[in-house]
């Protein structure tokens, strides 16, 4: 592999060709703002939030575009830099609700954190803003245009991640925004509510709509977790408020989805507390079937296996998984079988 050598910040480094210079910066340990940049979709360069200074160039240039190069020499917070930065946040502030105490994204806006980081107030420009009417008819995602930044992200991850291109920018110049074909809801659109443009948004533009008013960001403790409704096992995490349940949130650290989620996965977790869900074993008894304890269940259980495997041999005894079940769950499921009913008799839903 090609090595490459330059300075960041003064520091003589070496990186692969092709490296970019925000991918290089962050291996320093250099944190470069980035608004639209995201490392599981295609490079963009819109926002230009994550300008560097290159001597020698009569430009800033965008760090997640441009790639390092033989002598460059970089340096990312010089005087022109974070003036460059304030100005680009100074103009999205421009045409931005300033309804931050009441937006959902709050704790999780990265316009926020930059805005803090820089000391950017909204008002510091004045300008024309957006007076879009907010997008909710759709039982999952609630879309607020006017808090758009035009990143494109959520463009690029219908495209790129779940592969449908229901998203693009619509009009042009100050009109521009992001809509589905005809500038038609969700709702009318092919839109399939997986939700992944929710997990790439940077601000609150796109929120889920379950969790609306339920929780700060602060409040939510997050509990990973593997989803029960396929054999695909994707992981997420659980949003936990005072022990309760009140939505899922992509884990980029997932090694079988990275973000990506169907809508079962996002939005179908509400089962947890439907009313008719079984919440206790049940036994049957004259016909009947009646709530029992986990102990009584078990002990009757393991009676009848015993009198299964008595009386017939342990052959007499077969066991079929699920692809549902975890790979921990199957593995414990098959050594039950094998060990403790003494039988190779188990097979699986998905084998065939
Ligand atoms: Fe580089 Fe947006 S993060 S241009």
């Amino acid at each position: 592999m090609k090595m490459v050598d330059l300075k960041i910040d003064g520091r003589e480094v070496k990186f692969p060709s092709g490296t970019t210079v925000l991918e290089a910066a962050e291996e320093l340990g250099i944190d470069i703002p980035r608004l639209c940049h995201d490392p599981e979709l295609t490079q963009y360069g819109g926002c230009r939030l994550c300008v560097v200074e290159i001597k020698g160039m009569r430009n800033l240039a965008a760090s997640c575009v441009t790639a390092v190069s033989p002598g460059m020499e970089v340096l990312t917070g010089s005087a022109p830099v974070i003036e460059a930065r304030k100005s680009i946040l100074e103009l999205l502030m421009a045409n931005h609700p300033n309804d931050c105490l009441t937006c959902e994204k709050m704790g999780d806006c990265r316009l926020a954190d930059y805005c803090y980081l820089y000391g950017v107030k909204k008002g510091s420009m004045e300008g024309e803003s957006h007076n879009y009417v907010l997008e909710d008819q759709n039982p999952f995602i609630v879309r607020d245009l006017n808090k758009c930044i035009l990143c494109g992200k959520c463009i690029r991850a219908c495209s790129e991640i779940t592969g449908k291109d229901v998203l693009d920018f619509s009009y042009r110049g100050f009109d521009t925004k992001v809509t589905a074909f005809g500038d038609s809801p969700l709702l009318e659109s092919d839109c399939i509510f997986c939700g992944n443009c929710i997990a790439v948004c940077p601000t609150g533009a796109l929120m889920e709509k379950q969790i609306k008013n339920k929780a700060r960001q602060w409040d939510i403790k997050k509990v990973k977790t593997t989803c029960p409704f396929c054999g695909t096992g994707c992981n997420f995490d659980l949003c936990v408020k005072n022990g309760e349940v009140i939505s899922v949130a992509s884990n980029p650290t997932s090694v079988v989805n990275g973000r990506a989620l169907c809508i079962k996965g996002r939005f179908g977790w509400d089962y947890i507390y439907h009313p008719k869900r079984i919440r206790t074993p049940l036994i049957k008894k004259n016909g009947e079937f009646v709530p029992a304890s986990w102990d009584e269940a078990l002990d009757l259980v393991s009676t009848r296996f015993k009198e299964i495997s008595a009386n017939n041999g342990a052959d007499s005894f077969a066991a079929l998984s699920s692809a549902r079940c975890t790979n921990e769950e199957n593995y414990l499921f098959q050594k039950f079988v094998r060990v403790v009913m003494g039988t190779n008799n188990i097979d699986h839903c998905a084998r065939t």
